[in-house]
């Protein structure tokens, strides 16, 4: 990682490649322990709300180890593709997909969330996790997004939040800076270095790009009703909205 990612708060895709190359083996345990069992429940939502608009075909963008795409294709019909900007997530989740069995209805495509390589309007749904804080331009990506989602399309999304009450974010902020890179040490120094800079990146984001903001910008890319469920008392949130005509 270089003094310049962190400056820039980690917003472009080379950064993004770097930090993730060397997770993928620990990366579905350290998720989990690092959410505090958490990230589990927030998936689940966030995939009841793509399952329950029946899609034939799903775009799961910023796949990653393929965690969120797998449960769609568990729990419903749908043929879905695995698109991420890093060779070695990819890698880690197409070796877990062959192991369950799911090969058939997941494929996986290297792809950057800013231009997908797909045609205008061809997924029934589209999901994607922890990717905005990622991009220099979220409204540009937001945009991308849902242009490959059909009119009438289900698009959802999962992050981390920042609770709003004082009293919990200085229990999140001591978490987060103190406690979470303590934990992630245990992963080895990138997973240090991961949880030295997940909390800062997180404050970062909602600075420059507020919840209410950031539903503003659903609805400029070509959404409608769009919500959002903020969990955890605070420290994760849902959103989904649907693809205008
Ligand atoms: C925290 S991981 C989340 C992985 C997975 N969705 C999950 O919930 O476990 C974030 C992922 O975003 C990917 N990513 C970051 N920037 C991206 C971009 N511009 N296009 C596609 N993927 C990107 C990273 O490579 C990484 O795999």
């Amino acid at each position: 990682m270089q003094a310049s990612d962190m400056d820039g708060h980690g917003r472009s895709a080379a950064f993004a490649r770097r930090l993730f190359a060397p997770l993928p083996r620990r990366y579905d345990v350290l998720g989990e322990v690092l959410s505090a069992g958490q990230n589990a429940r927030w998936r689940r939502r966030l995939v009841d709300e793509i399952v329950a608009a029946r899609p034939r075909t799903v775009l799961d963008v910023a796949s990653g180890t393929a965690g969120v795409a797998m449960q769609v294709v568990r729990r419903c019909e749908a043929r879905v593709v695995a698109v991420d900007i890093s060779p070695e997530m990819l890698l880690q989740g197409r070796s877990k997909a062959a192991a369950a069995g799911l090969g058939p209805r997941l494929s996986f495509a290297l792809g950057d969330a800013r231009r997908l390589p797909f045609p205008d309007a061809v997924f029934d749904a589209l999901s994607f996790t922890y990717l905005l804080r990622y991009v220099p331009d979220p409204q540009a990506t937001l945009t991308e997004l849902a242009r490959v989602v059909r009119p009438g399309g289900k698009v959802a999304s999962l992050e981390f939040h920042v609770p709003r009450s004082s009293l919990l974010r200085t229990g999140w902020r001591l978490y987060t800076h103190g406690v979470m890179p303590l934990i992630a040490a245990a992963g080895g120094g990138a997973w240090y270095r991961v949880g030295r800079f997940l909390g800062p990146s997180i404050e970062e984001h909602y600075r420059r790009f507020p919840l209410e903001a950031q539903l503003d910008a659903w609805r400029r890319a070509g959404l409608h009703d769009v919500g959002c469920r903020v969990m955890s008392l605070g420290a994760g949130v849902v959103m989904w909205g649907t693809r205008d005509a």
